[in-house]
């Protein structure tokens, strides 16, 4: 599926398409995607195909480029493209076709793009020791560019990044504008991938090193404390006092514990814990988002006892969090009013349907590399076993739907590269955990 996935651009593979199903709901499925690149790439980096993330990752820098202004608005540092793909013109010649978020259903901005070109080129860098590349002068170009994005002054005070709805993998309205966890999780990643990739003999590096590496500091204990959730801060958040002015109030943003909802303290095992998925004035939201989790586990950005803990429950939860077939994209669904005011009626995400509840295959490496990363190989092999048969049996669906993951999702892809790769990553660092090293996001060891 991987070979008849690739993307060719004169005459070189450049990228995979996201799925393979002639029927697929929407037309930029046959587009190469840049997040869904991801697994994609770190597979043929493990199989000694450096080549192919190279050409990738030098393509996505030059599109980036490409990107039109939008008019009235001010010529600003460019975001990475959602996805791109490769055409013929009448003349016969290649085109590239790219979508900045001006082409995609709904016009979301693809804000995680950047940050996973970030995490990618310094996979890129351990293992093919490639330096002429990624220390080239586009290469720094661009990881100050993204920086400069990221690290923009904007009309708030917080250390996270404010981003609107549908920015990152959960790209259409769910209620997840502001500061989503898997975007923070993404920003710490991102930040520690460009402290390991700026030279740091290159002088246009010095200042925005500098801000990056204090960004990173802060974004780290605001996440750690302010995210975090288990049964002591639960406790206290039951019994929060409001409307404090000034600097030493424990509640800083005013969370009304009335908001809790009422599942929480049901689910919530005493031992475990995990990050919110989204935090803002006034505004917890207690749901919780594997992908920022995982990540969080993966890069570090939990601390050693919050990964353990956010493992525990897992196991504790599994049903709910893993269930038939791995992994639970967001739990618990929305329903009702709460869906209708927060999805806008979108009947692709009812409860326990796609982003909603649905689970998603994709997200299997990132869980199989958190659990090995946090001491629990236990947990990894069991999402394997169930995964593993049940996938292809499928025909390799997009997502799965229902609150235990058992069904097809109803408008789910067949032939979805990313959840066949997710699967081969799984295998890989299972069955060599020091496989994982290529994800680690410190600079490579031969530059
Ligand atoms: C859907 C997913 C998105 C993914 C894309 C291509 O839009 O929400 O995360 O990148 O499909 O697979």
């Amino acid at each position: 599926m991987l070979e008849a996935s690739l993307v060719y651009h004169r005459g070189d593979v450049v990228g995979t398409i996201a799925s393979l199903d002639s029927h697929a709901p929407a037309d930029n499925y046959s587009d190469c995607f840049v997040r869904d690149f991801v697994p994609s790439g770190l597979v043929f980096l493990l199989d000694g195909r450096s080549d192919v993330v190279r050409n990738f990752l030098s393509l996505v820098l030059k599109l980036r480029d490409q990107q039109e202004e939008v008019e009235g608005h001010r010529a600003v540092a460019k975001v990475m493209p959602a996805s791109f793909r490769v055409l013929c013109n009448e003349e016969g010649e290649e085109e590239i076709h790219t979508d900045f978020g001006d082409r995609a259903i709904g016009r979301v901005a693809p804000v995680d793009s950047m940050m996973w070109w970030l995490i990618l080129l310094v996979a890129y860098e351990r293992i093919s020791g490639d330096t002429d590349f990624t220390r080239s002068r586009e290469c720094q170009r661009g990881i100050r560019m993204i920086l400069n994005i990221c690290l923009q002054d904007r009309f708030e005070i917080f250390p996270t990044l404010l981003v609107p709805d549908g920015s990152f993998m959960v790209d259409r309205r769910m209620g997840v504008y502001g500061h989503p966890l898997e975007i923070q999780s993404l920003f710490f990643g991102a930040l520690k991938a460009a402290l390991a990739m700026l030279d740091d003999a290159d002088p246009d590096n010095q200042g925005v090193r500098e801000q990056s590496a204090k960004r990173l500091e802060q974004l780290v204990d605001y996440v750690r404390h302010y995210y975090w959730l288990d049964d002591d801060r639960l406790n206290r958040i039951h019994r929060f006092r409001t409307e404090i002015f000034g600097y030493d109030s424990e509640n800083a943003l005013n969370i009304h514990p009335e908001s809790i909802p009422d599942w929480v303290s049901d689910w919530l095992p005493l031992d475990a814990g995990y990050l919110v998925g989204n935090l803002g004035p006034g505004r917890m939201d207690f749901r919780f988002f594997a992908l920022g989790n995982l990540l969080a586990v993966l890069f570090g950005l939990a601390d050693e006892s919050q990964s353990k803990r956010l493992m525990h429950l897992y196991d504790q939860r599994w049903d709910d969090l893993m269930g038939m077939m791995p992994v639970k994209l967001c739990f618990p669904a929305m329903q009702g009013e709460e869906w209708r005011l927060k999805t806008g009626s979108d009947p692709k995400n009812i409860p326990w349907s796609y982003h909603n509840g649905g689970n998603w295959p994709a997200l299997l490496w990132a869980f199989t590399a958190a659990a090995l990363h946090a001491g629990r190989g236990d947990l990894a092999l069991r999402a394997r076993e169930v995964a593993t048969e049940r996938l292809a049996a499928n025909g390799w669906p997009e997502y799965y739907d229902g609150r235990n993951g058992r069904l097809i999702g109803r408008r789910a892809n067949y032939n979805q590269t990313w959840s066949a790769t997710a699967l081969i990553l799984t295998h890989k660092f299972i069955e060599d955990p020091s496989t994982l090293d290529v994800l680690s996001l410190k600079g490579s060891d031969k530059a």
